[in-house]
């Protein structure tokens, strides 16, 4: 476990004119219509965790509990599908040679045109789920690559048309998405970014905010105080830049931001050591497998180099002892989505990196629990319970 300072130059610069495009406070507005189309967007709860902040020492802890976004299991569902729309309106607007209305998305010519339209990305699971209901709710097919450590359970939840199981690790899936997709015409949906290709990860993105949204409106509903903190956790980093450009836009300097990896894929960290984007070797997998990513995303990093105050790594044990806490509070949530309190109870309980980052009586800590159990039986080898016997009475209470 450690953490890093970030030590940057372009640390506390302002984000870019694009960046604020996809990040700024006017960016959750945009996506809320294409959403829309899907269903009523409702609230994921935010859930108060006075035991945690008494545990540490602190004001408060919330948690933002995405398991059940959008019926999809991870607040990936925000990104992936609303990109596929964004990029469908615009092939279809080309298509006919006039504007579209977002509501006319549904209409009977544009079904016919997405019958023509193959949509595609790479995935660890959840983005490529995402992608699918996009590319399904549409009438596009939709060819979702995965690497080989991906469960079968995961593949099969995808929803896709098509699976291409790529045989290598997270970032050889990404490859093979690109190659194939140039190759074959199809729409490339990714939510990693590289030099050349960086305009849909930021529309990817740009979905997420609604998220951090939704959260500091309920926090100012229950009389919360902003938060000072937040713990973000990070695979390619496209979630973490996400909601801390967001809250960087919205609070201004006053919230530090801690992005949080597993030390056996810790991709972003270790761009923080060397100063430039930089690749992990990958070694041993981890139980955080949607966090499991060896190269970050260009846009992100871009951006976290700017707001994320610090960089850490935690273990697969901090994540299961948050795991475990979690289950105590009737909130079942996977390896990746307890990553992030796992890294505050790890921060929190050491006195160094209390203080690197101010944490103390007067700090008030926003966690987001990402996704929920996806494999019963590794949530029940951890956490000693059968996660569908645990009861949502705190949804029911706080979702209000
Ligand atoms: C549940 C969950 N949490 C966190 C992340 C991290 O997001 P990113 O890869 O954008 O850093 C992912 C990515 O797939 C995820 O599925």
């Amino acid at each position: 476990m450690t953490l890093l300072r970030n030590t940057s130059s372009d640390f506390g610069s302002p984000l870019s004119g694009r960046e604020r495009e996809y990040l700024g406070t006017r960016a959750p507005a945009g996506v809320a219509p294409f959403l829309a189309l899907w269903g009523e967007v409702e609230k994921t709860p935010l859930i108060p965790l006075p035991e945690v902040a008494a545990r540490l020492g602190l004001g408060t802890v919330a948690l933002k509990n995405e398991a059940f976004r959008l019926g999809q299991g991870s607040f990936k569902a925000l990104g992936g599908a609303y990109a596929v729309m964004v990029l469908f309106k615009r092939l279809l607007e080309k298509h006919l040679g006039r504007e579209v209305r977002v509501t006319q998305l549904l209409s009977p010519t544009a079904r016919e045109f997405a019958s023509t339209v193959t949509v595609c990305c790479a995935t660890d699971g959840n983005h490529g789920k995402s992608v699918a209901a996009g590319a399904r709710l549409l009438g596009c097919r939709s060819v979702i690559f995965i690497h080989a450590g991906v469960t079968q359970a995961r593949a099969k939840g995808l929803g896709a048309d098509e699976v291409v199981r790529v045989d290598g690790n997270y970032d050889l899936s990404v490859s093979e998405a690109e190659r194939v997709s140039a190759e074959r015409g199809w729409l490339l949906v990714s939510d990693t970014s590289w030099e050349g290709y960086e305009e849909i990860p930021a529309i990817v993105g740009q979905g997420y905010t609604i998220l951090a949204q939704e959260a500091l409106e309920q926090l100012h509903d229950r009389q919360f105080p902003l938060p000072t903190h937040v713990f973000l956790q990070a695979g390619v980093g496209g979630f973490a830049a996400s909601i801390a450009g967001y809250l960087r836009e919205r609070l201004g300097r006053e919230v530090t931001v801690v992005v949080v990896e597993p030390d056996r894929a810790a991709c972003l960290h270790e761009s923080a050591r060397a100063g430039e984007l930089t690749s992990v070797p990958s070694i041993e997998p981890t139980i955080m497998a949607m966090l499991e990513c060896f190269t970050p995303s260009l846009i992100a990093w871009r951006t976290l180099k700017k707001v994320a105050d610090g960089f850490m790594t935690i273990r697969e044990g901090d994540a299961e002892n948050a795991m475990r806490l979690l289950a105590n509070r009737n909130v079942v949530a996977g390896e990746s989505g307890a990553a992030g309190l796992a890294g505050l109870l790890v921060a929190g309980a050491d006195t160094t990196m209390k203080a690197a980052l101010g944490l103390g009586p007067t700090s008030h800590v926003l966690l987001i629990n990402t996704e929920t159990a996806t494999d019963p039986a590794s949530f029940k080898a951890i956490v000693g319970m059968d996660p569908a016997l645990i009861e949502r009475p705190d949804e029911v209470a706080s979702s209000a």
